[in-house]
């Protein structure tokens, strides 16, 4: 299994990103724009989006990513959850009544089980001080069997990825990082067949996409659980 840090408190780490993200929100596009656009059309490629689909972009920020799926498919019911208003307020303004957006943290979603056909996550899993396996089954639980996930993060296998995880960790952030192979695990563990799993230069940052299928609609067995227990 991935390895992950487990921190005592990941509410109190939810203030601090919605803190930080508060400030960066006017300038976050300009500031990461090459970094945000090799990763939404990465992610957006894995994707297949069919009209009627209803989607979830988890962590959503700015809105990005779900209006790009909007410029590819007109047809969708969009939906958006983020942890920072001022996000969410960018991403309200981009796509005004094309989504429904809410306030919210990415590892207790308010949505029923089976509820999309597609969830996608970028650049977010990292912020989480969580256990990363309980979150990965909490976007797995509202996404319907047959149903598509994608999820792109910062890679640690980049040098750039990791001299900007490493500068965070000097102000007190401390994000958690998966290889590919190790996000594809946790997927695969959440009862997802991975479809493929693509390591990319993003500007100066190296990113991953992952992406795949959710199987069936039993409950997934976590290590040293039994099936049916
Ligand atoms: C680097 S930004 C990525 C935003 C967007 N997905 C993108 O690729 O442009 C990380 C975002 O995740 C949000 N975030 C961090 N932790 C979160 C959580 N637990 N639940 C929901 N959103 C979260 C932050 O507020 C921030 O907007």
């Amino acid at each position: 299994m991935a390895a992950q840090r487990v921190s005592p408190d990941p509410g109190r780490v939810e203030v601090a990103i919605r803190r930080e993200y508060g400030l960066l929100a006017p300038v976050y596009e300009r500031v990461w724009a090459r970094y945000l656009a090799a990763s939404i059309v990465h992610t957006l490629d894995r994707l297949p989006l069919s009209a009627g689909d209803r989607v979830l972009d988890v962590g959503c920020g700015t809105g990005l990513l779900l209006a790009g799926m909007r410029a590819r498919q007109a047809e969708l019911d969009l939906h958006g959850i983020e942890l920072t208003p001022a996000m969410l307020r960018r991403a309200g303004g981009r796509l005004g009544e094309a989504a429904t957006l809410r306030i919210g943290s990415a590892r207790d979603l308010p949505y029923p089980d089976a509820h999309f056909d597609i969830v996608t996550s970028t650049n977010m899993l990292h912020d989480i001080a969580h256990d990363h396996a309980d979150v990965i089954g909490e976007w797995r639980r509202v996404l319907r069997p047959g149903g598509a996930i994608a999820v792109t993060d910062w890679d640690p296998g980049h040098l750039g990825t990791r001299i900007r995880a490493r500068a965070l960790s000097l102000i007190g952030r401390r994000p958690t990082l998966h290889t590919p192979e190790e996000l594809s695990e946790l997927l695969a563990e959440a009862d997802v067949r991975v479809r493929g799993a693509q390591a990319y230069p993003a500007g100066t940052w190296g990113l991953w996409t992952v992406h795949g299928v959710r199987a069936s609609s039993a409950a997934p067995v976590r290590p040293g659980e039994t099936a049916g227990a």
